[in-house]
């Protein structure tokens, strides 16, 4: 089966050209002028045309939590609506976290996580595993995940105290096995122990609503343990990824690693730049933003943005963790108990595009860049995705730059009753997306069934891209 796509504009992480693409089987096989099945000898392609519209790598979103057991629930998109919502809004691929059990091994965590993902998925998926006890037995469990099941990026957390939070003596233990091994050691950084007092404290006090979930990890738990973190990444000279940084002081962290010539790679995700602090002044409505860390003030979105375009922060994700509202009410009583996350699966694209390049932020280049082309490189994928080239996997979106469109949950699909971002105007939207060579999304409607979307076993990473 062959797919001819004319006459898009073509934007990579360095290029920006008119062009036809042809696509066999599951790769892209030509790019150039005037193609035709004449000029190709491709048999019959089927032809698309893209005039006026843009044509992207398919989203590489590397930061999801699918039916993820947290907090006394799971998250509310599975593999098969997270998966589906991604395509629609241009992420062909995501990378979902397994969460060890302490006291259990990563490879019990590994088929757990399996017995829900395979067969489910409609996009690609990979897992970082998520090392929540670090033992002798887990540490023999590395290479084996890197070399035979292609699981490459650690994750650990130096917040969730008493469920998920690793201490600094594991964490060094952790960094020095991944590093001989070929991997990536990433982090949630927030100081677990200041959290975990502040919010007692609140409690305490009757302080209850979610105000004080935000006043229960200011900026300092966030970039104190980033400091921590990069200095035990540089004293083990292991690669190193913070997810979901979101301000200024953490930011700062990595800024000043930069001077004795270290690299950390970092994550932000869509809602740090684009929504604030007053939203938890919305009394329990608020509870729709509770996540961790919380949404910050302006001056951090500036800080944000700022970093994107001095290669301080590298990726745009979401961090998508989606709770029903019902679920959300378990915490109307306590904001501890709010289940933490919030749904953008299905935005980041379209919300990237508009209030990033539309509003003259970033460039088109650089939109490419984190949204696909260097999550592909750091997490050891790269040029099988994140890029559009001959021999690629065929991820491609064609994107309408001038359509404008409200985000609501009436239309949304994922598994979620509200929306983060109810009535906002975006400019450009997601037209066409195609999935290793088959069209997936063709306006709004579904082309492929439930079980298309691959596992990605990935390669060995590095300290630079
Ligand atoms: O609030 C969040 N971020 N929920 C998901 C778990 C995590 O910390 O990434
Ligand atoms: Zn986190
Ligand atoms: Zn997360």
């Amino acid at each position: 089966m062959s797919v001819l796509i004319k006459n898009g504009r073509v934007i990579t992480a360095s290029e920006d050209y008119t062009a036809d693409i042809l696509i066999e089987g599951e790769k892209i096989s030509a790019i150039g002028k005037n193609l035709s099945s004449e000029t190709t000898h491709a048999l019959s392609p089927e032809e698309i045309d893209a005039t006026g519209k843009l044509i992207f790598p398919g989203g590489i979103d590397p930061h999801v939590h699918l039916d993820m057991p947290f907090m006394g629930t799971f998250s509310s998109d599975n593999y098969e609506t997270g998966t589906l919502a991604a395509l629609h809004g241009g992420t062909t691929m995501v990378i979902d976290f397994i969460l060890q059990t302490q006291g259990k091994s990563l490879h019990n965590a590994l088929d757990e996580w399996r017995s829900r993902s395979d067969g489910n998925c409609y996009g690609d998926y990979s897992f970082h595993m998520a090392v929540t006890d670090f033992n002798d037995d887990t540490k023999k469990e590395i290479k084996d995940l890197i070399d035979k099941e292609g699981i490459t990026s650690f994750k650990t957390f130096m917040a969730y105290k008493g469920a998920l939070m690793i201490d600094d003596r594991q964490m060094i233990g952790l960094m020095n096995e991944v590093r001989d091994r070929g991997g990536i050691v990433t982090v949630h950084a927030t100081n677990g122990d200041m959290i975990d007092f502040l919010i007692a404290k609140h409690r305490a006090e009757g302080k209850l609503s979610p105000l004080y979930h935000y006043l229960s990890q200011p900026e300092i738990t966030e970039s104190e343990a980033a400091g921590r973190f990069a200095d035990m990444a540089f004293y083990t000279d292991v690669p190193a990824y913070i997810v979901h940084l979101t301000c200024e002081g953490a930011l700062n962290q990595v800024r000043d690693a930069t001077e004795r010539n270290q690299k950390i790679f970092v994550e932000t995700c869509i809602q740090y730049l684009i929504l604030d602090a007053s939203l938890y002044e919305k009394d329990f409505e608020g509870a729709k933003w509770v996540m961790s860390p919380p949404l910050r003030e302006k001056k951090d979105q500036a800080t944000l943005w700022a970093g994107i375009n001095q290669g301080l922060v590298q990726v745009v994700g979401t961090d998508h963790c989606p709770f029903e509202w019902n679920k959300k009410l378990m915490g109307e009583k306590d904001f501890s108990k709010i289940p933490n996350g919030h749904p953008a699966i299905e935005n980041r694209m379209e919300l990237l595009y508009s209030e990033g390049v539309e509003k003259g932020r970033i460039s088109l280049n650089k939109y490419v860049e984190v949204t696909s082309t260097n999550a592909a490189k750091i997490f050891g994928m790269f040029p099988q995705k994140g890029t559009i080239g001959i021999g690629a996997d065929a991820d491609i979106v064609i994107f309408d730059p001038k359509k404008k469109h409200k985000i609501s949950a009436k239309t949304h699909h994922m598994n979620v009753d509200y929306s983060g971002y109810e009535g906002w105007e975006v400019t450009g939207k997601v037209e066409t997306v195609l999935l290793r060579g088959k069209v997936a999304i063709d306006n709004g409607k579904e082309k492929i069934k439930k079980g298309y979307g691959k596992f990605v076993k990935r390669g060995k990473v590095s300290k630079v891209i």
